[in-house]
């Protein structure tokens, strides 16, 4: 009988914790004398049927490798001529058994719609350095991008003392303002600027006169899409999914200008962009990233089709792809108080959001 066959493809952005993700699935799979095929640049791969073997030996070591050794694209097979239907002739010509997506939001709805519309043997690992997928609580690469982002908010800190200037960091986070909330907790930040609300400029300003009041310095972070009161909006370029290419982070400048007009203090901004995407995989990203693989493989050779892993009370759980991919994962007000009664204990106020807050639960 011949060995059973498993692609694996990751798409998207890439993130820390692919490496380990593949790794797991192949050694599992090799484990369960199954084999593994990688196919090249996400659904592009899948579309054109470029593949190649995956075997143990390639992937022993990748475990510390950041980035995904099989390449990415946010391509769409169903914004493509006949996409879907080479996809599905793809499955056939390369004898695959099974497919591992690995990917965000974008990846795993093609994903679920492949599955719905032809049954196609998919199963999908969760992958975003944002965060923001609902269905499962941690995905690996927010680790590492935390991680970067809180170091490279300390190093901030450093020069912002030394020259007695508010400093302004910006990090990544798309629509979910998971990666500034964390930073910003884990930092020490004295204002967090996240998406999920309009930024408050008054308080902003308050908070920070009062930072630089005690420590001749003060340190805010801004996740690159929030909502500055009066901006203008462009003209947007959108890539193969609808999403608005961000390709001039400079949220971080004009908040920096913000603060200046109303504080006087002198400013300077900082945007770490892909920086946080890169370097080795935290311990966190690669036990996660090793855990989903393993259970994807699981999925995948049992038949058990249409399922994204997920991380549930530190369990690895199956979930269907349609809930998996049903809504995003956005910062919910507990968070935000959390974060309100900090900053306002660290400036020596009452957290007048508290109430607000609480009454919208
Ligand atoms: O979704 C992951 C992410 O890193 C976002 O945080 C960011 O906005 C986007 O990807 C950047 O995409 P690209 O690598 O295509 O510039």
């Amino acid at each position: 009988m011949s060995k059973k066959r498993i692609g694996i493809l990751t798409g998207g952005g890439d993130c820390p914790g692919l490496n380990p993700a593949i790794r797991g699935v192949v050694l599992h799979a090799a484990a369960h004398g199954a084999e593994c095929l990688g196919l090249r640049g996400g659904w592009k791969g899948m579309i054109e049927a470029d593949a190649s073997p995956l075997k143990a030996e390639a992937v022993e070591e990748i475990i510390l490798k950041g980035g995904t050794i099989l390449g990415t694209s946010r391509t769409n097979p169903y914004k493509k001529e006949n996409g879907p239907a080479q996809v599905m002739a793809s499955f056939k010509k390369l004898k695959l058994d099974a497919l591992v997506a690995m990917g965000g939001e974008d990846t795993l709805g093609v994903a679920c719609k492949l599955f719905d519309d032809f049954k196609a043997p998919v199963v999908g690992v969760p992958k975003t350095m944002d965060n923001d997928l609902s269905a499962t609580e941690y995905t690996f690469g927010f680790d590492t991008a935390v991680s970067v982002a809180v170091d490279a908010a300390e190093r901030l800190r450093d020069t912002g003392l030394s020259h007695s200037r508010v400093m302004v960091l910006e990090v990544m986070g798309r629509h979910a303002g998971w990666v500034a909330l964390f930073t910003g907790i884990a930092a020490s930040a004295d204002y967090v600027c996240l998406p999920e609300r309009e930024v408050d400029v008054k308080d902003m300003a308050q908070k920070l006169k009062a930072a630089y009041a005690r420590k001749g310095t003060a340190l805010v972070v801004a996740s690159e899409a929030i909502k500055l009161p009066g901006a203008h909006s462009h003209h947007k370029e959108i890539d193969d999914f609808g999403h608005e290419i961000l390709k001039e982070r400079g949220v971080a400048e004009r908040i920096s200008e913000v603060i200046h007009k109303e504080t006087g203090f002198e400013t300077r901004s900082a945007v770490i962009g892909h920086i946080q995407r890169g370097g080795s995989p935290t311990l966190f990203d690669r036990i996660l990233g090793t855990r989903v693989g393993v259970a994807a493989s699981e999925l995948a050779l049992s038949g058990q089709f249409g399922y994204m892993v997920a991380l549930r009370s530190d369990r690895i759980v199956p979930v269907s792809l349609k809930e998996a991919t049903a809504e995003l994962k956005t910062v919910p007000l507990e968070w935000l108080d959390l974060l309100d009664t900090l900053t306002a204990g660290m400036a020596g106020e009452t957290n007048r959001h508290v109430k607000s807050a609480k009454a919208g639960v």
